[in-house]
């Protein structure tokens, strides 16, 4: 058996090679580098993909998260609602912001937002008095949506902005909305290793509000104004390259039929894990982006160990979550406060997962599951 990666962006690269070829030689004649006409195409096609009003694209999936937080004006005094069982940047940007982050759990098997826990922690938060309940991030891991129906009736409830930390999952939907459009305001990632990822690092905000959209286009560029040397607010160097945004849209080009064949990989999986390990839960209506395939299990270390020895690479995400991590823990409750994404972080595993997975090569990777998952 040949080597399997974890994703395969050559296999990816030999279909589009031509179109991200051409892309990147337009660029390279008309040299706007920075913020050239691609961008707003790129804008344009994102936005009509995920049924948003605007895209406004930027330079990393974490600058879409902290452009929102600083256009909305959340600081100091402010809490902010996250769940534990993330990627750093989820937390980081709300304590960039001057924020506090709330650390909340996260559900067994869906590894999203747990809603109940989200309630208790703004009833805590508002008892306390101390803090002012202000935002909800709700992170759509590996690829599945959270709860957006009941989380926006929740924070509308609350006064509370909602943020989806989509990362990880555009192109995944709900009852056929797309993600980037069941939010108020959407970020996401197009780091290479995302179901739509560039040649670098990049993001996008989705946002149907017209005021929000003209204070995040200032904060993108340093604050600015009308005019390039006046200065409105404090902003941030934020801009997607022309470059990337030419390769994106190549990307964007076989993005559905890509989602397609992760659906199928992640079937595939599911038939051939059934019994030996719990494989991802994915709601009726829901359709995963499939960023990762994560299943779980006690044995989780030792078939980590027999994938390695067979040359097959997986990963954890995510071995300590936020509330135990050296950095943020000072604003969570520590050890026991968020006991599911406690023994999440000691049951993940997250394996090969990309549109150009063949039969033969899930069928040998569940098979050595299958065998370490017993002995
Ligand atoms: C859940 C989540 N949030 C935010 C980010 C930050 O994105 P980026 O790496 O593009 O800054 C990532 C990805 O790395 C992520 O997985």
């Amino acid at each position: 058996m040949t080597s399997i990666p974890f994703i395969d962006l050559k296999s990816q690269y030999a279909i589009i090679k031509d179109k991200v070829e051409a892309g990147i030689r337009r660029v390279l004649d008309h040299g706007q580098y920075i913020l050239g006409p691609e961008v707003a195409e790129c804008e344009k096609r994102l936005a009509a993909f995920a049924g948003s009003k605007h895209c406004l694209t930027v330079s990393s999936g974490t600058d879409a998260l902290l452009a929102p937080l600083m256009a909305l004006g959340v600081g100091a005094g402010d809490a902010v609602f996250v769940p534990t069982f993330t990627f750093t940047a989820t937390a980081e940007v709300v304590v960039l912001a001057g924020a506090e982050p709330v650390y909340v759990d996260v559900h067994p098997r869906q590894f999203n937002i747990d809603l109940a826990h989200l309630r208790a922690e703004i009833d805590a938060v508002k008892k306390a008095g101390r803090l002012r309940p202000r935002a909800v991030i709700a992170v759509d891991l590996f690829g599945l949506a959270a709860d957006y129906a009941a989380l926006n009736t929740l924070c509308e409830a609350e006064g509370m902005t909602l943020i989806a930390d989509a990362a990880q999952s555009i192109g995944g939907a709900v009852n056929n909305k797309r993600i980037g459009s069941l939010a108020p305001i959407t970020a996401t990632s197009f780091f290479p290793a995302k179901p739509l990822g560039c040649y670098g690092d990049g993001g996008a905000i989705f946002v149907d509000d017209d005021a929000l959209l003209a204070k995040l286009v200032s904060i993108r560029v340093h604050g600015q104004g009308k005019s390039k040397y006046e200065v409105e607010r404090v902003g941030l160097n934020a801009r997607f390259d022309t470059l990337q945004a030419a390769v994106l849209m190549a990307k964007l080009d076989v993005f559905e039929s890509e989602l397609e064949k992760r659906q199928a990989v992640a079937e595939a999986y599911a038939a051939a894990l059934d019994g030996a390990v719990e494989t991802p839960q994915i709601p009726a209506g829901y359709r995963s982006a499939w960023a990762q395939y994560t299943i779980l299990s006690d044995r989780r270390d030792a078939i980590a160990a027999a994938l390695k020895e067979k040359g097959v690479p997986t990963a954890i995400y995510y071995p300590v979550p936020m509330h135990l991590q050296n950095a943020y823990r000072a604003y969570g409750k520590g050890e026991g406060s968020c006991p599911v994404s406690e023994r999440l972080a000691r049951r993940v595993l997250s394996l090969p997962m990309h549109p150009y997975l063949d039969p033969a090569s899930i069928a040998h990777i569940a098979g050595i599951v299958r065998a370490a998952s017993r002995s």
